[in-house]
């Protein structure tokens, strides 16, 4: 990507029934980190996230708590949604609601446009629901259960709950009719569905033929009416895939939709079908463009299983962050799963990394160098002499680090970044076991080359707080201090990514700070789990 080029991102919107838990922060901090690497980029960047609070399942859960499904919604929002954005640090630039009038008055303009155009009929449903899902299903994925209470019954594969057979005059979209388009899509845009398991997938089940889809329920009111018959409200899904271009604008804001259309979407893999399937049939309906790409994350398992609240396993972000922090959080799932994989989850796992690559590999490093610095120099960063072939070793593996990592996040293989950036890490570690710069520091021969180590190893500091600033934002913040790097450079956040290879920016003289532990021994019995 070229700098200045638009980037806009987008999550899944979440749905209110339920408070987060790691599963859906796992898809907020990949997008987040991602936007922030854009925006270091100078791209004109745009991250958004949101709630998705129509359908029958936010209605039930709010009339099983004796409340509005409306209020239920708010109090979830205010309570749990927005706090989750807080709590792992994302920095988002919107959050739309599906219960926002800016988002029902643009969906009631696109649902006439694909009426007037003849996109939409009205049939009759006759078939399977399951509410949990909110997806109407056919008899593969279901099963019928033997035991427990619903021993003898059809249940949904995924929620193992019954699911219901509805029969009802609904409005159709008329999906059958974009198969063809949507293989060409797949054929023309090979990366336009990734991973390649995703992208497989959803071409065996395109292939397969696509039918029309029922958009519209009569049975219950809590949704978007349908503009021409207000019995009837719009299913959630379609409803839903609708909030990536009602917030930016879609049928009332023209210049800014053409700014930021299309998105990179990031989703789940068991919500990649309605992304890249019936998503992108909308838009072309609409004559809109399909989004960039869609990616479709593994799942955070926990015991094997995908981690779910239903299920009991559900682990909320600040049970995490309480005792490891946001950045060790953003961190280890960034780091420690290949972005696009299932991972599993473990706090033994968590806490292992946490020393080891956080604390010893990186906090130490920085602890170390700053206060050699403080020591020997007084605090004022000193000038190199002639650099040696290990000098220039560190200053090769930097430039080669942030090529690797910028590459690899345009590829968004968050994961590969960070292993990447990581070398330059382990490379710094290596550098000052070899040069032992306290031994350096005894003798007043060595001490030009002292000066040498000393800026070579605060250079590969300032390096590392720039291409981690997306990842770690709080704790290269504090490393950004702590080099008094702002006077000489500006704002952290403002250092292009893509130059923080180029060697020798830190300005000798410099004056550095203190840093405390930028993460802390963690005890043991601190750890949940
Ligand atoms: N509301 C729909 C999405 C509509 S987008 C137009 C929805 N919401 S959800 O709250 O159930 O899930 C949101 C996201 O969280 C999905 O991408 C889903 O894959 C993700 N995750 C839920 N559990 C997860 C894990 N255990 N691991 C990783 N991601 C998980 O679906």
């Amino acid at each position: 990507m070229a700098a200045g080029d638009s980037f806009y991102i987008a999550t899944p919107i979440f749905y209110v029934n339920d408070v987060p838990h790691i599963g859906h922060a796992y898809t907020e901090v990949a997008a987040d980190v991602l936007a922030r690497w854009h925006r270091q980029s100078g791209d004109d960047t745009w991250l958004l996230t949101g709630t998705d609070e129509h359908g029958q399942k936010i209605l039930r859960t709010a009339v099983a708590n004796d409340t509005t499904p409306q209020a239920w919604a708010d109090k979830l929002v205010e309570e749990a949604w927005l706090p989750l954005l807080e709590t792992i640090n994302i920095r988002n630039d919107d959050f739309i609601r599906t219960t926002d009038k800016r988002h029902e008055e643009a969906v009631t303009i696109f649902l006439k446009k694909l009426y007037d155009d003849g996109y939409i009929y009205s049939g009759e449903y006759e078939g399977y629901y399951c509410v949990g899902c909110e997806e109407y299903k056919q008899l593969d994925d279901l099963m019928e259960t033997e035991t427990g209470d619903y021993a003898g019954q059809l249940v949904c594969k995924i929620h193992s709950r019954p699911i219901e057979v509805l029969k009802e005059k609904n409005y159709f979209f008329r999906m059958s009719d974009f198969q063809q388009r949507l293989l060409d899509l797949y054929e023309e845009r090979p990366d336009f569905i990734q991973p390649e398991s995703v992208r497989n997938e959803i071409l065996q089940f395109v292939k397969q033929g696509l039918s029309d889809l029922s958009i519209s329920r009569s049975s219950f009111d809590w949704g978007i009416k349908i503009p021409w018959d207000d019995s009837h409200v719009l299913y959630v899904w379609f409803d839903a895939l609708l909030n990536y271009i009602t917030a930016i604008g879609y049928g009332v804001d023209d210049e800014e939709f053409q700014r930021r259309w299309p998105a990179t979407q990031l989703v789940g893999k068991d919500i990649a079908r309605f992304h890249a399937v019936i998503w992108p049939a909308m838009l072309m309906a609409a004559g809109l463009q399909p989004p960039k790409q869609v990616f479709g994350h593994g799942w955070l398992l926990v015991g094997g299983e995908k981690m779910s609240k239903s299920k009991l396993t559900g682990i909320a972000p600040s049970q995490i962050t309480d005792t490891f922090g946001v950045d060790a959080f953003r961190y280890y799932f960034m780091s420690a799963i290949h972005f696009g994989q299932d991972g599993s989850f473990s706090w033994e796992d968590l806490a292992a990394r946490y020393q080891s690559e956080l604390a010893n590999g990186f906090g130490n490093l920085a602890s170390r160098v700053i206060a050699m610095v403080n020591r020997y120099y007084d605090g004022v960063v000193p000038a190199p002499g002639a650099y040696t072939a290990d000098d220039l070793a560190v200053q090769a593996i930097t430039k080669s680090a942030a090529e690797t990592a910028d590459a690899s996040i345009q590829k968004l293989a968050v994961h590969e970044a960070i292993a990447a950036i990581w070398t330059i890490v382990d490379e710094l570690n290596g550098y000052i076991t070899i040069q032992e710069p306290w031994v350096l520091a005894k003798k007043d021969e060595t001490r030009e080359r002292l000066g040498t180590v000393l800026y070579t190893a605060t250079e590969g500091l300032r390096a590392l707080a720039v291409l981690l600033s997306p990842v770690i934002p709080d704790a290269t913040a504090k490393l950004w201090t702590a080099l008094g790097a702002s006077a000489g450079l500006g704002d952290l956040t403002d250092q292009v990514i893509v130059d923080a290879g180029h060697w020798g920016q830190l300005p000798v003289g410099s004056r550095l700070g203190s840093l405390e532990a930028l993460f802390p021994r963690i005890e043991p019995s601190e750890v949940a789990g």
